[in-house]
């Protein structure tokens, strides 16, 4: 039975006492082999359609699990909704006006600065360091080597079967085999009769193996596919979300006051076979509505297939007996828009792309620590009738960004915490630009959460998004360096997202914030779903901060 959230608060705050005390002795000494193992798991284009983050329709029973010995972060925002930015981002510490990298063609070491990133601190720092899966994203943007050899100890592993990702790998009604968006598969039927994210969790479990008697702690990142398009998974997942049961998203039309700039107009779905078959009008629209539920409930079914994956993970890290002196941090790169706005991917800069889970279990922190022959994160069959709902271990409502990932792992594994980045910091190979959130774990460290005078500073979430023109055309969703022309910047605070869309210079790397194109503002209360854009109404200006108004 899972403990109740009075559990976790209470074990939280018997443990405080002696866990601050014994962080500040790690902190101290290089004790390296007393360290926190770190699991580090990064899942590919996953919203918070979750149940620990409410989600009442979504089956994702052993993330719940975790996230109830964890503490949550609620509002936890990308720098920028497409993968290999927003990696390259969050993996250094940088945003993506310092790492330069909007699109996918560059590498920041020899394009923007040799920047350090997380794994090759731990490295640095005495940890054996190891990438499964999608961690960096593959090409240019980590030099075709997941950034080996600096950021990981031994060659990072790809899944075999991960070439046939985007291959005709999915049976259509003809019996044909077909390159679809939609694609459950019968695994036995498939190239190799595995697919990547099950091989990922087979190579991790084997490599927690390996690790169990190490005399050095290990980071282990292990990056998951799903439910990254296309939606190849095992069939039955599909059992778990009757397509009668499926919901539209609640505001499926293209809002009217919305810029067009704002608008991506989703062209990587359209080139998928059974999507082409739609003859969708470019750039708007719409998708029939039986099709729009299909889309919905392949993405679902892939998000408790990786839910059953990490399931087998934790649960190994349990019999290994690691998960007393491991701790997990768990995220994803950034959202995908299931039809909101009447939009279908990432590419923009709504929270529903910037959006994402972010929860840390810290041993003994965020938990008591597991008692000998208790299992902290046995394996749950999402098909299994839901037994209780589980509440996560801890909340935090503040807005934090990934890029502040960097410090706040190097802070809960006890090491110096990279000093704040110079401006410009192109230089400086080890700095960071996100904040320490060790404060939300109750550390005494308050300096973080105020400005120069002491003042409590308004938290506020930046996210980015490149567009090559002030219209929706082919390559509004991933345009090249070279085409970008505008940026839109947005922030997001408690209460509202703001966002405006300036003129860009590719070559200077300049934002010209007096070339506005166009805005946004939604406040997050009346306008939870961004529809709404009143900007043009609230010209003044006079709730943004000062360094804000043009
Ligand atoms: C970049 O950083 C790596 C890792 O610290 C180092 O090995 C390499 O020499 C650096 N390259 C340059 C050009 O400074
Ligand atoms: C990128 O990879 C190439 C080919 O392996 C290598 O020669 C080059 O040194 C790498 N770049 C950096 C900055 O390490
Ligand atoms: C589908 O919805 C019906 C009616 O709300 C409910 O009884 C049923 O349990 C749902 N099925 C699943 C698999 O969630
Ligand atoms: C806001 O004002 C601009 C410039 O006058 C106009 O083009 C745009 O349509 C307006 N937007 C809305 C939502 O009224
Ligand atoms: C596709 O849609 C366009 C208009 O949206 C129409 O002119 C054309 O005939 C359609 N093609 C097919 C094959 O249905
Ligand atoms: C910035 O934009 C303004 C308004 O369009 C323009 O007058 C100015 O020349 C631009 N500045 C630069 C450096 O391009």
């Amino acid at each position: 039975m899972p403990p109740s959230p009075g559990w976790n608060l209470l074990g939280l705050s018997l443990v405080l006492a002696t866990f601050c005390g014994a962080l500040e002795t790690a902190a101290q000494g290089n004790a390296v082999t007393d360290a926190l193992n770190i699991l580090f798991i990064v899942v590919d284009d996953l919203r918070p359609t979750l149940g620990c983050y409410g989600d009442k329709l979504v089956r994702s029973p052993n993330i719940d699990q975790l996230a109830s010995h964890s503490l949550l972060f609620q509002n936890a925002f990308a720098q920028q909704a497409v993968c290999a930015p927003s990696r390259v981002s969050f993996l250094t510490g940088r945003r993506p006006d310092t790492t330069r990298l909007y699109d996918f063609n560059s590498y920041w070491r020899v394009h923007a600065g040799n920047f350090s990133t997380i794994p090759q601190f731990f490295k640095e720092n005495g940890y054996v360091t190891m990438s499964v899966g999608k961690v960096f994203h593959p090409g240019i943007s980590s030099n075709h080597s997941d950034d080996s050899p600096y950021s990981w100890s031994i060659p990072p592993y790809h899944p075999s079967s991960e070439k046939y990702e985007n291959a005709k790998t999915c049976r259509g009604k003809d019996g044909e085999l077909h390159a679809n968006l939609l694609c459950p598969v019968d695994v036995a039927d498939v190239p190799e009769g595995t697919l990547p994210d099950k091989q990922s969790t087979e190579q991790a479990i084997q490599l927690l193996e390996k690790m169990k008697t190490s005399a050095r702690p290990f980071f282990l990142a292990v990056g998951y596919h799903k439910p990254h398009i296309p939606f190849r998974y095992p069939k039955e997942f599909q059992k778990l979300y009757p397509l009668e049961n499926i919901s539209l998203a609640p505001d499926p039309q293209v809002p009217t006051g919305l810029p067009p700039v704002a608008y991506n107009p989703w062209m990587d779905i359209r080139q998928r076979e059974d999507v082409q078959a739609l003859n969708i009008s470019i750039p708007y629209g719409p998708i029939p509505v039986d099709f729009q539920r299909k889309i919905r409930q392949s993405y679902f079914a892939s998000v408790s297939y990786v839910d059953t994956q990490v399931g087998r993970l934790l649960s190994a890290l349990d019999s290994l007996q690691l998960a007393s002196r491991t701790m997990v941090a768990f995220t994803s790169d950034h959202g995908w828009s299931l039809g909101e706005h009447g939009e279908w991917a990432k590419y923009s800069n709504f929270d529903v792309t910037t959006r994402v889970p972010l929860m840390f279990y810290v041993p003994g922190r965020t938990a008591l620590l597991p008692q000998a022959g208790v299992k902290m994160f046995p394996y749950i069959d999402p098909f299994d009738s839901i037994s209780e709902l589980m509440e996560p271990g801890g909340q935090a409502e503040e807005l934090v960004e990934l890029v502040s990932l960097f410090p706040t792992l190097a802070g809960l594994a006890g090491l110096p915490v990279p000093p704040r980045c110079p401006i410009p910091s192109f230089h400086v190979e080890l700095c960071r630009e996100g904040q320490n959130l060790l404060k939300h774990f109750q550390f005494h460290d308050s300096k973080e959460n105020s400005d120069l005078h002491g003042n409590p500073r308004e938290s506020i979430a930046y996210s980015q998004y490149p567009r090559p023109a002030d219209s929706p055309q082919w390559d509004s969703d991933k345009p090249s360096l070279k085409d970008i022309k505008i940026m839109g910047y947005s922030i997001r605070t408690i209460d509202y997202r703001y966002t405006v869309w300036v003129g860009f210079n590719p070559e200077e790397f300049l934002a010209n914030f007096s070339d506005i194109h166009a805005g946004e503002l939604y406040f997050v209360d009346s306008d939870p779903l961004q529809d709404h854009n009143v900007y043009n109404d609230s010209q003044g200006g006079e709730f943004l901060p000062a360094w804000l108004l043009p």
